[in-house]
């Protein structure tokens, strides 16, 4: 076959059908269907129904879901001895109706978990294996319950400090570090065709990425399965560099775990730190210069905003291989907690979607930058196919 030829033949092939099934994509899980699974975080409006057009809105846009709050241990297992399952129940209905992959969010962690769980009525702390039987009770009832339903688990949410030590939680000082093999032990034999995950934030950052390479390769070193790492990514507009990202997915990947990014969302505000942790009680009407967008992003903002979504795609679809799922943390600017934290009452707008569920330039560029990297990638599939089939 003459080059002509092959030029004419890949020209006339990307023009008729292939073309057109790469280019069908006017939602996100249409665009990003060959890549990986696009999520949401969903409050309880959403997935009651009782929000009907944000339900709708869901159901279009997304092909798996997470449990922004209604499976932490403080909603099912808020006192000894009692569960309520009741909006969890709801969660997964609406997953399984509407033929989503779900995901359990999450089984241990520090943040919202009950004091009982770690102290007696004195309180003094309970004893080692009072907290190993507590968390195993709980694991074993919550994965349970949702046994071949819910398909993949945050097990352990953010064990690792910034310097890359293990986080001295209650669960650690208690327990010590083998805390960590018995909750993924328990998950597993709870439901062993459920995916287990390690979810973080910030692990874009050396020393914290150090830290929780290190946990996952004391699991494996156990025996425990992981299946992938979620990497959180609650990012600013300046950070972390794309390239930082990139080489977080490569290392973990090479741990032989799929990567995920569990929990995006861009916050556009400015920073209100203080001294190293958050402030949540600064008062919004003194400092009116940390709330500047109350009325509508400014244009420069909201085009800052589309650049950083579909360099932030861009990378995720060059590491397709081994992702599996991207989630965004709540579905329009209204659902962020990003809105209450670190300040209450801020207004910030860190989604694809505004407050009225309409499409951000960001979500049109992130199917632009989905429709231009699959084309490309179709088109030199089609000329690596031509060329060894001359
Ligand atoms: O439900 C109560 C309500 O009854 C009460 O009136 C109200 C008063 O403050 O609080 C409501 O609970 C809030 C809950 O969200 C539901 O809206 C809690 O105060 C609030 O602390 C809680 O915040 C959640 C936060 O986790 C807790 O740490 C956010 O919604 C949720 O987005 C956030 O998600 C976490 C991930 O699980 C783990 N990674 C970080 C991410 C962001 O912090």
């Amino acid at each position: 076959m003459n080059i002509e030829f092959k030029l004419f033949t890949l020209a006339a092939s990307i023009l008729l059908a292939p073309v057109g099934a790469v280019l069908a994509d006017s939602t996100l899980k249409d665009a990003l269907k060959n890549d990986f699974l696009i999520g949401a975080a969903l409050n309880p409006s959403q997935f009651t129904e009782s929000n009907a057009v944000e339900a709708n809105f869901v159901k279009q846009q997304f092909d798996s879901i997470s449990p922004e709050n209604v499976l932490k241990w403080e909603i099912v297992h808020p006192e000894p001895g009692r569960f309520d399952f009741s909006l969890a129940d709801r969660y997964v209905e609406f997953g399984e109706a509407n033929h989503m992959f779900i995901i359990g969010h999450t089984l241990v962690w520090h943040e919202q978990t009950p004091d009982w769980v770690f102290k007696n009525a004195d309180g003094s702390p309970v004893d080692h294996d009072t907290l190993l039987n507590c968390l195993s009770n709980h694991i074993f009832t919550v994965v349970g319950r949702y046994k071949g339903r819910i398909k993949g688990w945050d097990v352990v949410n953010e064990a690792v400090n910034e310097d890359g030590t293990l986080r001295q939680s209650p669960w650690y000082k208690i327990l010590g570090p083998d805390f960590l093999v018995k909750a993924y032990q328990f998950a597993h034999a709870a439901d062993p065709q459920a995916e287990l995950y390690y979810n973080d934030y910030s692990t874009e950052n050396e020393p914290k990425r150090r830290g929780a390479i290190a946990l996952i390769r004391r699991l494996q070193a156990a025996g425990v399965h992981v299946t992938a790492v979620g990497i959180q990514e609650h990012v600013r507009l300046d950070w972390p560099p794309t390239q930082l990202i990139s080489d977080a997915i490569t290392a973990f990947s090479q741990l032989g775990v799929k990567v995920s990014i569990t929990e995006l969302d861009v916050d556009v505000l400015p920073e209100a730190f203080r001294g190293n942790g958050a402030d949540v009680s600064i008062n919004v009407a003194q400092r009116a210069e940390l709330n500047p967008y109350p009325n509508g992003l400014p244009d420069s903002v909201q085009a800052a905003l589309a650049r950083r979504y579909a360099d932030l795609f861009a990378v995720y679809i060059k590491h397709r291989a081994e992702m599996e799922r991207v989630t965004l943390w709540g579905v329009e600017d209204g659902d962020s907690w990003l809105n209450n934290w670190p300040v209450r009452g801020r207004t910030n707008y860190p989604l694809l979607f505004d407050r009225e569920g309409q499409p951000k330039p960001a979500y049109t560029a992130v199917l632009q930058t989905a429709r231009q990297m699959n084309m490309a990638s179709h088109q030199s599939s089609l000329e690596a196919a031509s060329l060894s089939h001359p």
